[in-house]
């Protein structure tokens, strides 16, 4: 444990911004059921948030996928480690992330989740980092904050299975 980490959105700043997309949300699918779709492990803390947050009806599945790559470049070869335990189909799709960098796995993923025939597919993020962006298709729906390109950690977030628990987003300084 000898990393500092620097606090870059606090506690406070992470849940009006989750309540205020939340609210986007429940407009936009009015009358409508949500199927979220979690990715894990990442995506757990924001989308409990999130979800708790949301006033049209939801269901929820999760995924857990590993992109296959080097140090800290995932390759976009994307391997399912846990896939949904429902059918997609015909369902209004949300896709749950904690947070978008390369687009990699997430341009897979989506490319997947269409031949499962959704009746729509859309993507939340809690975090983006469009500088780092190499799939520029990938479109994000929403999004909770831009950051810049640094190593967040926090909030499902981790650094070598370490830190989702924090209750903040931080920078690791190594
Ligand atoms: P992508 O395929 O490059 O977009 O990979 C996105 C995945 O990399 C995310 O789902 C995270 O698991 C991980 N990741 C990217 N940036 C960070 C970061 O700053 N902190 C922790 N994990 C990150
Ligand atoms: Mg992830």
């Amino acid at each position: 444990m000898s990393e500092k980490i620097r606090v870059l959105l606090e506690e406070e700043q992470v849940d009006k911004r989750i309540r205020e997309v939340a609210e986007q949300i429940s407009r936009d699918y009015a009358g409508k059921q949500i199927h979220m779709i979690c990715i894990l492990k990442g995506g757990v803390f924001f989308t409990c948030e999130l979800a708790k947050r949301v006033t049209v009806p939801v269901s929820l599945d999760f995924m857990s996928v590993s992109s296959y790559g080097s140090g800290t470049e995932s390759s976009g070869v994307v391997r399912i480690v846990k896939d949904l335990d429902e059918s997609i189909e015909g369902k209004e799709v949300l896709i749950v992330e904690d947070i978008i960098d390369s687009g990699r796995t997430l341009a897979y993923l989506i490319e997947m989740l269409k031949k499962r025939n959704p009746k729509s597919i859309h993507l939340c993020t809690l975090l983006d980092k469009p500088e780092r962006r190499v799939k520029k298709q990938v479109t994000v729906d929403y999004t909770c904050f831009t950051i810049p390109d640094e190593f967040v950690v926090g909030y499902g977030l981790d650094y070598d299975q370490k830190y989702r628990n924090l209750p903040y987003i931080g920078v690791v300084e190594l």
